[in-house]
């Protein structure tokens, strides 16, 4: 079986986005700082372009984040593979993700972080897949909204591959 690439969303479209969010965010902020939480890996790409087009101050934080799988995976308990290096008391705090799926690592990690006293936190995604939800997350910032299928590209991957693409891409088998 091989598998190819269609693309969904051209890497203009994607940076377009990206550049509207930045602007969107740094006008809901003006004059505070922002305090970037990238949940890892897939977060990374979306969060570098991001900060770029961000004009309030801009900090930035990594955390990495693996689900328990089998029958805890239903409970939503994710494990932390990597915290984050700062403190986010007093802060203001965006969680930078690639994708909202089922929303089961974002509501389980908003909740973590919410109890770490952070002045305020707000979600960003590059993707939302909203028929897919499961648990209810409010989603502060969406790059796009797609339909129910496995995409890669812009920090997406499919078994640790594509997430170098430019763009965002539907695995297609023939
Ligand atoms: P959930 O919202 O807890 O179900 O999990 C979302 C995570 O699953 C994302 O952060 C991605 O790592 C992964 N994921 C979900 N959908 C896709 C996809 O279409 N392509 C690649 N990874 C995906
Ligand atoms: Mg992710």
């Amino acid at each position: 079986m091989s598998e190819r690439i269609e693309v969904l969303l051209s890497e203009e479209e994607v940076n377009r986005r990206i550049r509207q969010i930045g602007a969107q965010i740094s006008e809901d902020y003006a004059g505070r700082p922002v305090h970037l939480v990238c949940v890892l890996k897939g977060g990374s790409f979306f969060m570098c372009e991001l900060a770029k087009r961000i004009t309030v101050p801009v900090s930035l934080d990594f955390m990495s984040v693996s689900s328990y799988g089998g029958d805890t995976k239903s409970s939503g308990v994710v494990k932390i593979v990597k915290d984050l290096d700062e403190a986010i008391s007093g802060r203001n705090v965006i969680v930078v993700e690639d994708i909202v799926d089922s929303g089961r690592t974002l509501s389980y990690l908003l909740e973590m972080l919410k109890g770490r006293g952070p002045e305020s936190v707000r979600l960003c995604t590059l993707l939302d897949k909203p028929e897919r939800r499961v648990v209810d997350v409010s989603v502060d910032y969406t790059g796009f909204r797609i339909p129910d299928e496995f995409v890669v590209g812009y920090g997406l991957d499919y078994d640790q591959k594509y997430r170098n693409l430019p763009y965002i891409g539907v695995v297609k088998f023939d």
